[in-house]
């Protein structure tokens, strides 16, 4: 996707130039980690986000970069032994791997903190309660009742008993992968000021979203390969983690999955044709091999 990617090129020269110079094993790492691959879809969102409301291109970049810092602690963190135990990331070695565990703990620790350093930073916006609430906001988005309680529930899915239902795996991957995404999304219509019906209507648009992103990177798990995806495939149902392809099988999950982009998509109804680059952003998801 083309949009995807020249977004994706902004976003690296501004994680480049926000992430601290390599002076020691940590900082190198938080390089590693950060630079030089991924997608950038939540930088993107960011983007496309602050895009409806005319926010100024320097600040949103400097959200996106926060946000993507924030994905790529969770993802060091993710591949360390005691959670996935993966070696490929972003077809490079893990941070772990690269350096060591200790060091792939601190630079993950780093990288969250730096992230709410930019954003606290008046830079970023020059009204301190537009700063507070991307704060409050990403808090929320990353900690025991976002990203971090996804993660919990998918480790504990992995041992336990009975296999999750529907609802509860739509909860944990809505934590796990939505609620990052979701700051994402929101983060344009922060800095731009946006009411409660734009906020709304973007919180509907990344709900569905970041399910059907999750439910994609499961296919891709049970159905792709490791040179197109960058990481390790196939760990999943060997793992016993709970997802909506070993729940439903291969073809409903692709049909769930379908119809949330199509659900993401009217969702941006209320804002026209502006919107279309959130629009490619959902329609991107359910096509993706990486
Ligand atoms: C991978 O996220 C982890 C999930 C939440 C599924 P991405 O697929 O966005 O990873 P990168 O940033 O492009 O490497
Ligand atoms: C990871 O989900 C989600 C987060 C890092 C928060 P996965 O464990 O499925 O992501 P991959 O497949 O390793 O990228
Ligand atoms: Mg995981
Ligand atoms: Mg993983
Ligand atoms: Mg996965």
């Amino acid at each position: 996707m083309d949009t995807l990617q020249a977004a994706a090129v902004s976003v690296e020269a501004s994680l480049d130039a926000l992430l601290p110079p390599a002076t020691d094993r940590v900082t190198e790492a938080m390089r590693y980690a950060t630079l030089g691959g991924g997608k950038r879809l939540r930088g993107f969102l960011v983007l496309g986000s602050a895009g409806l409301f005319d926010v100024q291109r320097d600040r949103a970049l400097r959200v996106a970069a926060a946000i993507e810092c924030l994905h790529a602690y969770s993802l060091v963190h993710d591949d360390l032994p005691c959670m996935d135990d993966d070696d490929l990331r972003r077809g490079r070695p893990t941070v772990h791997i690269a350096f060591d565990e200790a060091v792939a703990v601190l630079a993950g620790d780093a990288l969250q903190t730096l992230a709410f350093e930019l954003l606290a930073d008046p830079a970023t916006h020059p009204d301190g309660a537009v700063r507070a609430a991307l704060c409050l906001a990403l808090a929320r988005a990353s900690g025991a009742a976002g990203m971090v309680g996804g993660q919990a529930m998918d480790i504990a899915a992995e041992t336990a008993g009975t296999p999750l239902d529907l609802a509860a795996i739509t909860r944990l991957q809505a934590l796990k992968t939505g609620a990052l995404i979701g700051f994402a999304a929101q983060a344009g219509g922060i800095l731009g000021g946006a009411g409660p019906g734009a906020r709304a209507a973007l919180a509907a648009y990344a709900d569905a979203l970041g399910l059907a992103f999750q439910i994609r990177d499961d296919l891709i798990d049970a159905t792709g390969d490791a040179r197109a995806a960058g990481k390790r495939v196939g760990k999943d149902a060997a793992a016993g983690k709970a997802t909506f392809v070993g729940l439903l099988g291969l073809d409903a999950a692709a049909k769930r999955a379908s119809t949330l982009v199509d659900n993401a998509v009217a969702a941006l109804d209320p804002f026209g044709p502006v919107a279309e680059p959130l629009r490619d952003a959902a329609r991107f998801t359910l096509t993706r091999t990486s």
